[in-house]
């Protein structure tokens, strides 16, 4: 848990609900949690349910590792300690958008499982959807992959700390979602997806 540092502050409720937003919007909001190894097709997953939910109509917005460590949380690095706040701020991020009515999808590493439960409190004890996905790849094929060519970086001893190779990675225990990304193709993963948010009411069945 953060401290609070900040005293004498209060809540202040507006007039307008979630629920007037939602009607606005004419859809309720979520998170969408995508966890897994760098390399293991997080982001894809995340670019194809986007564009797959803005071409039905459904307000969405990506947040993703490497975009918003060049941005809001471009004061972090890599120790557990920087990890933490990173997935910190983003799940407080997540569920403004979450709470605007907005599926917001947010794809992190997020190794590990204290600071992704943090976030599922977070939204849960507002009464906000919090999907977990795990993008489960082997080690050897995200290695394989290596789309910034960073395992080899950490291989040859470049990057001290990478998850998988000198830092862990704390696999899901009960995801929502369970995604094989090695052995399933985009369009299964998506029909996976669809039919959670579907299950939960968030988007409509085609
Ligand atoms: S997290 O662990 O804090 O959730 P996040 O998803 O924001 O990580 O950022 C991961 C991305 O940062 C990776 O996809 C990779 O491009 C880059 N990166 C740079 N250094 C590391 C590292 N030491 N471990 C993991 N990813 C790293």
């Amino acid at each position: 848990m953060v401290e609070q540092k900040a005293t004498n502050v209060h809540w202040h409720e507006g007039d307008v609900t979630r629920e007037h937003r939602q009607q606005v919007l004419g859809q309720k909001g979520a998170t969408i949690w995508f966890t897994g190894l760098s390399g293991s097709g997080k982001s894809t997953i995340a670019v194809a349910l986007e564009k797959e939910l803005i071409s039905r109509g459904n307000i969405t917005y990506r947040l993703d590792g490497d975009n918003v460590r060049l941005g809001i949380n471009k004061n972090l690095g890599f120790s557990a300690e920087d990890r933490h706040e990173n997935i910190r701020r983003i799940g407080e991020v997540s569920k403004l958008f979450c709470d605007t009515g907005i599926i917001a999808l947010s794809s992190f590493i997020s190794p590990y499982r204290v600071d992704r439960d943090m976030v599922r409190e977070l939204h849960e004890s507002a009464g906000m959807d919090f999907i977990e996905v795990f993008v489960d790849c082997s080690l050897e094929e995200a290695e394989r992959r290596d789309p910034k060519g960073l395992y080899k970086k950490a291989r040859a001893g470049e990057i001290k700390g990478f998850t998988g190779i000198d830092d862990p990675y704390e696999a899901p225990e009960k995801p929502e979602v369970h995604l094989h990304s090695d052995q399933m193709s985009i369009e299964d993963e998506l029909a996976a997806l669809l039919e959670e948010l579907n299950k939960r009411g968030i988007v409509a069945a085609e």
